[in-house]
């Protein structure tokens, strides 16, 4: 049987007591909390460590992008902030992933460790305006052999991509924002799927902001995502 995707919600807030309302309605059993890089720079550790309290567990979505030692500093860094993933742009290259990778080594119970492919913001035009030459499904691709090459546990993806990453990489953890309910509102996202289809498509984990931080209650709207993933 295909296994179920999880829901991370992200927490696309400016404060600290906003994050909080939010994560203290929602069932930690039934979802993950991604903290991104305006959130914690107004919050930082704090907040993380009273979402720990609420028994929720956190993806540190910070994207880490520099040299080798810096990133694998960072990567500690997150680790001793007990948060149970964290990511860096696989486009740093093969040294700074294996060193992120040899940061986490030691650690008993270490965060996953998820590189960036291309960001789904990008389309094929502001993409090769950087003076990539590889078509955007083969850069993803190629991305996705150097994380998973350097011995991190998966990549972020477009769900569109997921297929092609679980042919290639069926061990990778999938994890794809981009993902709209059918009676959810497509906000500013173009290129989305439904939850149930990023699942049978071989997403592991579904980041989902809005259709969830912004309903009535947001609990409720949750719970329904999760239904109709099992439908
Ligand atoms: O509200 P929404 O469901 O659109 O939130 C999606 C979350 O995933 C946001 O935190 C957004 O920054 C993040 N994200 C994204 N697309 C990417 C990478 C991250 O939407 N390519």
């Amino acid at each position: 049987m295909m296994q179920k995707s999880s829901i991370i919600v992200a927490l696309d807030y400016d404060s600290a007591d906003k994050a909080l309302v939010l994560a203290e309605q929602l069932n930690p059993q039934q979802c993950l909390l991604k903290v991104g890089k305006s959130l914690f720079t107004r919050c930082g550790p704090s907040l993380l460590r009273a979402l720990a309290d609420l028994g929720h567990r956190v993806f540190l979505d910070l994207k880490y992008h520099d040299i080798p030692a810096t990133v694998a500093g960072a990567v500690q860094a997150a680790a001793d902030l007990n948060v149970w993933m964290v990511n860096v742009h696989a486009s740093g290259g093969s040294q700074m992933l294996e060193a992120a990778a040899r940061a986490l080594a030691g650690y008993h119970q270490r965060p996953l460790l998820i590189g960036v492919t291309v960001l789904t913001s990008m389309n094929q035009q502001t993409y090769q305006s950087l003076g990539f030459v590889r078509s955007l499904p083969e850069q993803v691709a190629h991305l996705t052999r150097l994380t998973m090459e350097a011995g991190l546990d998966g990549v972020v993806c477009s769900p569109l991509e997921v297929q092609a990453v679980k042919a290639r990489f069926p061990q990778a953890v999938t994890v794809t924002p981009g993902v709209r309910p059918y009676w959810a509102s497509q906000d500013d996202q173009s290129r989305i799927l439904t939850p149930k289809q990023a699942c049978e498509r071989g997403s592991d984990f579904l980041v989902i902001g809005r259709p969830i931080t912004t309903a009535a209650e947001p609990q409720t709207a949750l719970l329904k995502i999760i239904e109709e993933l099992g439908e």
